[in-house]
């Protein structure tokens, strides 16, 4: 793996990234909230392969980067549709984190998906996210499942997403990562809680009909949400970026 750009260290590119730099080039700011989404893409901007996930486009510098990200963060964000299209049941460990992020599930419907537990507090933990409009029934299936201190109701009709990033850092949760899926990193953005983006381009084009890396109505009308680039790197084809949400 190389450094294309690295604003940081203008005189680096074509540098070669050890497994330490990598740890290095993606370590959040320490001393403050961080929101960052990592979500994968192909050169034609689809967000899945044909068998509709992105475990079929993903490659193994991406896996790397991936599990890099993962081991920075105290929660992993994502939404309920991911964790039932990719079977998401919690943050596995890893050895440079024997405490993984906690598995933190955005449900409007407030079902708790298949194979989510919580095993305890703070990292390492599984919780949901969800709105009152969830209704009675399914808040108290939940928290029969999870436990009531691991269902956060966040919202009425939807779910608040600042309200819920505050509660997780009351918790000690305080660099989250948001994994997708579209409709989750949408909303994130539409928010204003991203503050950076990681994305893997992957060198392949899939055609066909498929979803792109952030669905649901358009941002920040009529210009986007502007970022600028904070790291790209390369390897066999992948590139590896890391833009900052211009505030
Ligand atoms: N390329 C990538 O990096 C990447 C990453 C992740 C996923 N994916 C792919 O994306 C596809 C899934 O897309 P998706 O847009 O359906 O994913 P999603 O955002 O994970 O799931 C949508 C569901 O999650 C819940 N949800 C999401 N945002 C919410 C919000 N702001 N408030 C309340 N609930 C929220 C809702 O669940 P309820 O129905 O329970 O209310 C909603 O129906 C899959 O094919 C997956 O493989 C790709």
């Amino acid at each position: 793996m190389r450094v294309l750009i690295d604003p940081r260290r203008p005189a680096s590119p074509g540098s070669r990234v050890t497994a330490a730099d990598l740890v290095d080039l993606y370590a959040p700011a320490r001393h403050r909230r961080w929101v960052r989404s990592n979500m994968v893409t192909t050169l034609d901007g689809s967000a899945t392969g044909a068998d509709g996930t992105s475990g079929s486009v993903n490659t193994p510098a991406d896996h790397r980067v991936f599990a890099v990200l993962r081991d920075h963060a105290d929660a992993v964000l994502v939404g309920a549709g991911t964790v039932r299209d990719e079977g998401y049941t919690r943050v596995p460990p890893t050895r440079r984190s024997p405490v993984p992020a906690a598995l933190v599930v955005v449900t409007r419907s407030g079902r708790v998906p298949e194979g989510l537990r919580t095993p305890t507090e703070g990292r390492g933990a599984g919780l949901l996210v969800t709105c009152a409009s969830a209704g009675d029934a399914a808040l108290s299936r939940a928290r029969s499942v999870l436990g009531e201190e691991s269902v956060l109701v966040c919202g009425d009709d939807e779910v608040d997403l600042p309200e819920a990033l505050d509660r997780l850092a009351e918790r000690g949760l305080r660099h989250v990562l948001v994994e997708g899926g579209p409709s989750l990193l949408g909303t994130a953005l539409a928010a204003g809680v991203v503050d950076e983006m990681a994305l893997t381009t992957a060198p392949v084009v899939v055609g066909g009909d498929f979803p792109r890396i952030v669905g649901g109505p358009a941002l920040a009308v009529p210009d986007g949400v502007a970022l600028r680039p904070h790291l790209l790197l390369e390897e066999s084809g992948t590139l590896l970026g890391l833009w900052r949400v211009r505030r």
